[in-house]
């Protein structure tokens, strides 16, 4: 009969396996060349076409510095509420992973806080860490392995964050309820019923906010980061500083536009120093509150993003990525397909310089081209559509006549159809 007399023999015998040090094998990144990276373009499916000829700008790479993207799609970042203790995990690695091997020009890694208190919940993801670069280096070798690029959202949620996350109900012990931080705090401030209410950040705490974007630049190219995309939307810390309904501090972060914006230039000014300098810069904007029809004081509007795009844009931001809304809970948004696209297509008009990504219920391939082809963006980027359809740039090049680079372990999946 099996005894087990030592205590600790027993202990070890019924460890998860999870618990135990994991194999040191290299044999676990093994890695098979892709000649062409998936989703570019190697021809028309059917050559008698009518303008086979023409490569549709869809399918056509886009290059920003350093970074070249085999074809103008992009995974809009999302939130999967996913990690412990903000760690990537290995549903980062398989979600972001099948969106790499299916072809999409460049993934865009969600919303990745600075600082603990940045994150939306307990579940999101942070980077406030040295010890979190590991498993992030790991999902940005295997896209590079598929031939594919990839960025993170760097965030700080403001006052919008310590919420519940949805799927899973984390202890109390979890939250950070007494330290939301936001440009200014109070009981009038509160998100909704459901957020907490926040307090006014210090000056201090300020510098240590902008700071903190910049070392988690730092530590993004330290896992070999394509390009990273500052949150600047939604009615995260950013669009809360810059927002006249959110912001109603009276020093020199709050009261005019230059001051309003002064936060977000510092950020880019820390990201830009601490990221490689031929590594382009995303930002993803609020184009507007979305309040015009129910707020009679100042918002955030279409006017005010203008000039600060051309500020973003001296201050070395390369890409602006177009959203819309979040701020408050008062909004009012009708949406619709390409419902953003307008404002995306207003500020490449009006701001020369920067490349424009657009985003918001783009369902198709010729949904896309349209818009690059009408000059409205410079890119296309799907959320929801990409959920539904990991393989959504395979499928937009089948309906353009493109036929697309398959990764080579998928390519026996392809028909005489593309
Ligand atoms: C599940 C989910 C999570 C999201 N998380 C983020 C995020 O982390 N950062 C962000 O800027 N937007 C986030 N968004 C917004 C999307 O990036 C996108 O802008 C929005 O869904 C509209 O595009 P779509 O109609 O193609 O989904 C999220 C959207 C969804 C559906």
């Amino acid at each position: 009969m099996p005894s087990f007399k030592n205590t600790a023999n027993v202990a070890q015998a019924f460890e998860p396996s999870s618990a135990k040090a994991r194999p040191a094998y290299p044999q676990e990144n093994y890695y098979i060349d892709q000649p062409a990276a998936p989703g570019a373009y190697l021809g028309p499916i059917d050559s008698t076409a009518h303008d086979s000829d023409k490569i549709p700008l869809l399918f056509q790479p886009f290059t920003v510095k350093d970074l070249t993207i085999p074809n103008r799609i992009v995974v809009a970042p999302m939130c999967m509420y996913s990690s412990k203790d903000g760690f990537f995990t290995n549903f980062h690695l398989v979600s972001i992973g099948s969106f790499a091997v299916n072809g999409a020009g460049l993934i865009l890694q969600e919303a990745t806080a600075v600082q603990a208190n940045g994150r939306i919940s307990p579940g999101c993801a942070g980077l406030w860490d040295d010890a979190q670069v590991h498993k992030l280096k790991e999902i940005v070798d295997f896209v590079h392995a598929q031939g594919g690029k990839i960025g993170i959202q760097l965030a700080h949620a403001g006052r919008k964050a310590s919420a519940q996350a949805p799927y899973t109900d984390h202890a109390e012990a979890d939250f950070w309820r007494d330290n939301v931080v936001a440009p200014s705090g109070g009981a009038h401030l509160q998100w909704d019923r459901h957020h907490v209410v926040p307090r006014e950040l210090s000056i201090e705490e300020i510098q240590e906010t902008i700071e903190a974007f910049g070392a988690a630049a730092a530590r993004a190219a330290r896992a070999g980061m394509d390009t990273v995309e500052i949150h600047g939307a939604h009615g995260y810390l950013i669009h809360n500083f810059l927002s006249p309904l959110t912001n109603q501090r009276t020093d020199k972060y709050g009261g005019s536009l230059e001051n309003r914006a002064r936060f977000l230039l510092e950020v880019i000014h820390a990201v830009r120093s601490n990221f490689p300098a031929e590594k382009p810069i995303f930002l993803r904007i609020s184009a507007s509150d979305m309040v015009e029809e129910v707020v009679d004081g100042p918002s955030w509007e279409i006017e005010q993003t203008i000039q600060v795009a051309q500020w973003v844009r001296d201050a070395g931001v390369d890409v602006l990525h177009v959203s819309t809304g979040g701020n408050t809970a008062q909004q009012k948004i009708k949406a619709a397909p390409g419902y953003m696209v307008p404002f995306a297509e207003r500020i490449k008009k009006e701001v020369p310089g920067l490349a424009i990504v657009a985003v918001g219920i783009i369902l198709d391939g010729k949904a896309a081209e349209g818009i690059l082809e009408n000059e409205k963006a410079d890119l296309v980027a799907a959320g929801r559509t990409f959920l539904r359809h990991p393989n959504f740039a395979l499928n937009a090049a089948r309906e353009l006549n493109v036929k697309a680079a398959m990764s080579q372990q998928y390519s026996r999946g392809r028909t005489i159809h593309g």
